[in-house]
This record gives C-alpha cells, structure tokens and sequence, in this order.
C-alpha cells in the first residue's frame, strides 16, 4: 500500500490543492517503484541511519533515525515566500519576482528544471552497486544519505513541474522515471551522468567535482525570478553542503592513506591503497567532465537567461551590478591552429564566469589536500587541477587536443601521453581490485584513512546500517 500524501512533509499545503495532490499521488507510487528496481541493490531492507528534512527551520531539517530507504519521508520543501523579493538583475532588473511561470519563459523554465531534475535520478542509478564494496559503514551510510536526498531533489523539481507547468509538466515529470543513466536506448540528459560510478574512488570524485557543479548551478537558479524555482533550489542546497563534504572529505582520506604508506617508505599500490598517480588520474577525468556541464565557453542561451532574469550569478546579490552590459570577458579560444585572445560580451560568457567560481572551489580543496599529503611527511609531491582546456567534450576546445597545462598539443602526442594524464582501462580495473566491502563497525578499508569524527556526534565505530531484522 502507498503511502498518503498526508504522510509526505511538505510546506506548500499540499493538501488545499486537490488536483495537484491526486497527480502527485499518481506519480509516487512509480517513483517508489523506480527506487526499488534501480536504487541501491542490496540494501533496500536495511536500516539506516539517515537524515530527514520535516521542515525548513533550523532544526526541521536535520532529522537523524534509523530508517529502511524505501521508507524515507521524502518531502516537498520550499524556503518560505518572502512577498517582497524582486528580481535581482538582468533586464527585468527591480519587478516583483513571478509566482507563476510568465507564458514567455515557459519553454526556457521547463527545460531548465527539466535538465536540473533528471541528474538527480540519474545519479542513483550510477552508484546503485556501490553499497557492496563499501569501505565502512559510516562511509555506506554516506552513500546512502546521498541516494536518498537526490530522490528528494526530484520530488523537489516533480513538484515545480507538476504545480506549473500543466500536462506537459506531468509527462516530464514520468520521463524522468522512465530514462536511465548510460541506456543507450534512453539515455539521462547530460554526458556526465551516463558515466558507471562503480568504485568508491570514483564516487568520492563524482561527489566533489560533479555534485560540486550541481552546487553551482542551484546557486545560480536561487537567483531566479521565478520564485518558487529559487526557493526550492535554496533548500537543496542545505542537503547539497553534505554531498560535497562526502566528496572532499573522501577524497582527502585517500590522499591521506596514500601518503602515510609513501612516508612510510611504502609503494601504495603493493599495500592494497591508491597510488599518488592514479588520483591525479581521477582528478583530471572527473573535472574535466564536470567542467563540460556548464556549457559552452560562449553561449546564446546563456545571455537569454541572465537578460530575461531567469538565471543569475553565483552570489548575484553581493555582486556590485547586475546588469552585466557594456563589459567584455576576456577569453583564449582555439582558432586555426592556436589561441587567440577574444572579448565575449559578459553576459554570452555566463557559462564562463560560473565555471570560474566553481574552478576557484575546487582549488581549495586540492589545496586542502596538498596540506594532507605534507602533514603526513610526503614532501615534493602536490596534485592540481588540469588547465580548463585539458579534454574538454563541450565547448570550443571540444574535439581538439591540450596538455594538463593547457597548451595545445597535437593529437598524436595527447594519444601518446593519455594513458599518463587519464584513468587507463588497467587502472580502472585495479581501483576496482581495491573494493572490498568491510562492514565491521569501526573498521576502514586499507585503502582510506578513516574520519575524524563521526555523523550527528555519534562515534565513528557507531552502527549506521543494520542488516534486516530476521
Ligand atoms: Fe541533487
Ligand atoms: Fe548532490
């Protein structure tokens, strides 16, 4: 029997609006059948110790208990509507934000949202086997607060479909059931989320570059005229803060594994860890991946929705204007053979100056994990980001060949050098090697030091998933 909708938490009174409240009701039972054939295999009558969003108050959104995933309370949050807000920039600049979607940008929100909500299943279904090679338990309830609250992010963007945009929303909303990451039949939207996550050092790189984009990306819709779109999207990104401190964190533990057996005078591959190399590896894949998902270095579409306000800057409202005319971004783009210096006007380099941000983000955090590798005694050694240029599948520099510095090469000495600079068919196959579940409370997998603390102030030896009750 399906769960009521009275049951599912929701702030926008669900209840008051019964037409709304019977699609929805439609739509949830082959949502949850979705969960249980493509979600997490193995696991689905575990119980784990997840966190809840019952409201958008400080302390509503943050509710741990042991719950059985095909049972979480996955709810419709939206910040609450402030009635005074305008629109912050762009030509619409300083009129009321829009409770309704304007008939004008019907099309551009819907495929918006649309391109938004579908990474959200996606994601799911790429890390589905995940659970059985899980280095600890705290790390397979990570994994599994992560599952759930993408599930929540498309209950998020269902809703904004089904409330406004009539049947063409609903049947969005049903295809959103009915793709699959890397069908080659229906495949999901964007490139990046049709890539297999089925190893752990995989998914500590999808969680920091990939969902890291995400953040960029909700942080520019927050920005949206629309308001019930910034609302919702202002509320995702609480639970989206855990997902990259999953990712960064992640990583940073294999960075320092790898480094204690180095300064050990140990090879970390013979140990059964990841070698230094093979994380640069992953670092140059997945960023580079994730750099594609902002889109063209110049883009129509982009100018259109930061000039019709549909689509701000990160941290539009602490920008000094936010008109963005009249002003030039300077960029290097590959013509005939080499790079020529270019001025985009700002708002066709929308997509740039995002990625810009998110760059910057991202080298913090490798920062962070420089600082790992020499406290634990590896002197000489750092990781970096490759150049933005560096295998690129979307944009100008798409089809053409760069190094890790940027410079451009040709493609027969990027063929040459590949197997250096990308994860080679071996490596995959012996990070996967690596994956050995390890379920004892308390224990970590060879390969990842284990965290400071644990979650919600429990211990790290803490149960955070417990097998099905006989
Ligand atoms: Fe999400
Ligand atoms: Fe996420």
């Amino acid at each position: 029997m399906a769960q009521t909708l009275e049951t599912i938490p929701n702030n926008v009174d669900l209840s008051s609006d019964r037409r709304l409240q019977r699609a929805l009701e439609q739509w949830q039972p082959n949502f949850l059948q979705w969960w249980n054939e493509v979600g997490p295999d193995g696991f689905q009558s575990h119980q784990v110790y997840l966190r809840t969003a019952i409201s958008v108050e400080a302390n509503g959104w943050a509710h741990f208990d042991f719950v059985k995933m095909p049972e979480y309370r996955w709810g419709i949050f939206l910040e609450p509507r402030d009635g005074e807000r305008k629109i912050g920039f762009g030509d619409v600049m300083g009129e009321p934000v829009w409770d309704e979607v304007p008939g004008e940008h019907r099309n551009a929100l819907r495929r918006i949202i649309v391109t938004q909500a579908d990474t959200e299943p996606a994601s799911v279904e790429q890390q589905r086997q995940l659970g059985k090679t899980c280095p600890s338990m705290y790390d397979l309830r990570n994994l599994f607060q992560v599952n759930v609250e993408e599930g929540r992010h498309l209950w998020a963007m269902v809703y904004l479909l089904h409330r406004f945009f009539g049947r063409d929303g609903r049947e969005e909303a049903d295809e959103l059931l009915q793709r699959r990451s890397g069908s080659s039949d229906k495949p999901r939207i964007l490139n990046a989320f049709n890539e297999p996550i089925d190893d752990w050092l995989s998914f500590f790189m999808f969680t920091m570059f990939t969902d890291r984009d995400g953040k960029y990306q909700l942080a520019a819709l927050a920005q949206s005229g629309f308001d019930p779109l910034a609302r919702t999207t202002r509320f995702m990104l609480t639970e989206e803060a855990h997902h990259l401190f999953v990712g960064e964190t992640g990583v940073d533990r294999i960075v320092q594994r790898c480094a204690e057996l180095m300064a050990a005078g140990k090879d970390p591959a013979k140990e059964g860890a990841v070698p230094f190399v093979l994380i640069q590896k992953y670092i140059n894949l997945w960023f580079t991946l994730s750099l594609d998902l902002f889109g063209g270095e110049v883009s129509s579409n982009a100018a259109d929705f930061f000039a019709a306000g549909l689509k701000g800057r990160f941290r539009e409202d602490t920008l000094d204007e936010h008109k963005a005319m009249g002003v030039n971004y300077r960029m290097e783009m590959p013509e005939g053979g080499k790079l020529v210096a270019q001025e985009v006007p700002l708002r066709n380099a929308m997509n740039e100056v995002l990625r810009d941000e998110y760059v910057k983000d991202c080298q913090r955090a490798v920062d962070r994990w420089n600082k790992t590798l020499v406290k634990a005694g590896v002197s000489g050694m750092t990781l970096r980001l490759p150049h933005r240029r560096f295998h690129r599948g979307v944009g100008p520099c798409a089809g053409l060949s760069f190094d890790p510095d940027g410079r451009m090469i040709s493609e027969a000495e990027f063929k040459a050098h590949e197997g250096a600079w990308l994860p080679t068919a071996e490596d995959r196959i012996f990070v996967k090697s690596l994956m050995h579940p390890v379920t004892e409370r308390g224990k970590m997998a060879n390969w990842i030091a284990p965290p400071p603390k644990g979650i919600n102030g429990m211990p790290i030896d803490f149960e955070y998933v417990k097998p099905p009750q006989a």
